[in-house]
């Protein structure tokens, strides 16, 4: 069936990879990218498939109920893909209101968008799907002590910093919307991402690029937290396969069951850049510097996403080694990507995030 889908967030990091899987998979499919272009948004992400017949790009705010709802009805949007957001957990802690306005009212916005447009169709909610990616910081935080338990489908939410706490005000808000109005909704959270066009303030691009001009690398506390990686390409897989085949109301857990204590992911990166740039290997070790730790920064997460594995088939294709690798790499090959993002404005602002720790 020919579908035309928005995707929002898509010059963003998860959402780039997602826009270019549809682009490319689904010639027939027309796809809409709007983004906001904030300083997380970059079209440079997707300079390869800009050009493609079946590719748009719209410069809008989520927030902007007029211009969403316009744009739905002009191009009879059959599916919404939403990850646009406000990201990162230190900027939440700065910044609460913006992660609010964005992530809770932008996603109400894209809702009741949807609702009025789908509604006054003849077909109404045939056919139709929204989908909106979420994550696994929602659930809160899981005890060390503990290794067998892991976030599933019926895990109570219980955030803790402003951008888990917006993010599950938008969750809500999308099930409510299906249990309210019968909208055809799905919501996945997954656990953390990384690979290629990951803005350089999330851990692994920071430190890689830290790393490669000998820059001091902050670890928040004792580096002792865990997280569950999974490689960024592998979430646009399971996105793909959710939106065609999930089930409506639904809820997908998303994880590679890859579970990491910082300090240890951050010595495979130093390591792993030490040998790709010819250093010798663990020469870059002393750059680690332990630092004030993050504001409720949640010790644990780690997903079971075996719910997707046995209904949908999904299961994540990389190992691990060969993930960091491939990341590493493209971080090093991509200099320029990476320079242009961390000249001006950001790093006035990456120094002064640091400058009291
Ligand atoms: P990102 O910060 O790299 O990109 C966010 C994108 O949204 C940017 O392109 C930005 O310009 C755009 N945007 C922000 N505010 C907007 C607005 N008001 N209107 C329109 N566009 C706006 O984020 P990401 O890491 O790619 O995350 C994408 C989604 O996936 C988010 O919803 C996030 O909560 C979720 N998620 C991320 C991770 C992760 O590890 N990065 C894990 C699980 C879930
Ligand atoms: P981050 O990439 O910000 O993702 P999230 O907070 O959403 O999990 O951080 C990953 C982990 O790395 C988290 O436990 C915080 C820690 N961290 C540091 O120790 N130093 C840093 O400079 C950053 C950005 C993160």
């Amino acid at each position: 069936m020919q579908q035309s889908i928005i995707i929002t967030g898509g010059a963003g990091f998860i959402g780039s990879h997602v826009v270019r899987l549809f682009v490319n998979k689904y010639p027939d499919y027309k796809i809409i990218n709007v983004d906001k272009l904030t300083y997380a948004g970059n079209l440079a992400n997707l300079k390869d498939i800009e050009d493609k017949p079946n590719y748009k790009f719209v410069k809008a705010d989520i927030c902007d109920f007029d211009t969403i709802y316009k744009l739905m009805q002009d191009e009879h949007v059959t599916g919404v893909i939403h990850l646009a957001a406000e990201s990162h957990v230190d900027r939440s802690i700065k910044d609460p209101f913006t992660f609010a306005r964005t992530n809770v009212l932008g996603t109400l916005s894209m809702l009741q968008a949807a609702k009025l447009y789908w509604e006054a169709l003849p077909e109404k909610y045939e056919g139709k799907r929204f989908y909106h990616i979420s994550t696994d910081e929602v659930y809160g935080a899981l005890e060390i002590e503990h290794p067998e338990i892991l976030f599933t489908e019926q895990t109570k939410y219980n955030p803790h910093s402003p951008y888990s706490a917006s993010k599950a005000g938008s969750d809500h808000f999308v099930r409510a919307f299906h249990d309210t109005y019968g909208m055809p909704t799905i919501v996945t959270n997954c656990s953390n991402n990384y690979g290629p066009y990951q803005f350089p303030e999330k851990l692994i691009p920071l430190f890689i690029n830290n790393i490669r001009h000998r820059k001091p690398l902050p670890v928040y506390g004792k580096g002792e937290n865990v997280r569950d990686w999974l490689y960024v390409e592998d979430h646009a897989r399971a996105i793909d396969i959710i939106f065609h085949k999930g089930k409506v109301a639904e809820t997908y857990n998303i994880g590679g069951f890859n579970e990491w204590k910082n300090i240890d992911i951050i010595k495979v990166v130093i390591k792993t850049v030490d040998r790709l740039l010819g250093r010798k290997e663990g020469e870059d070790l002393d750059l680690i510097t332990f630092v004030t730790d993050r504001a409720g920064h949640d010790m644990r997460y780690a997903i079971d996403s075996r719910k997707l594995q046995r209904e949908l088939g999904w299961e994540p294709s990389l190992q691990f080694e060969e993930g960091i690798e491939k990341t590493v790499r493209w971080y090093l090959d991509n200099q320029a990507w990476l320079d242009n993002i961390t000249s001006g404005e950001y790093e006035k602002y990456y120094e002064s995030m640091y400058a009291n720790r």
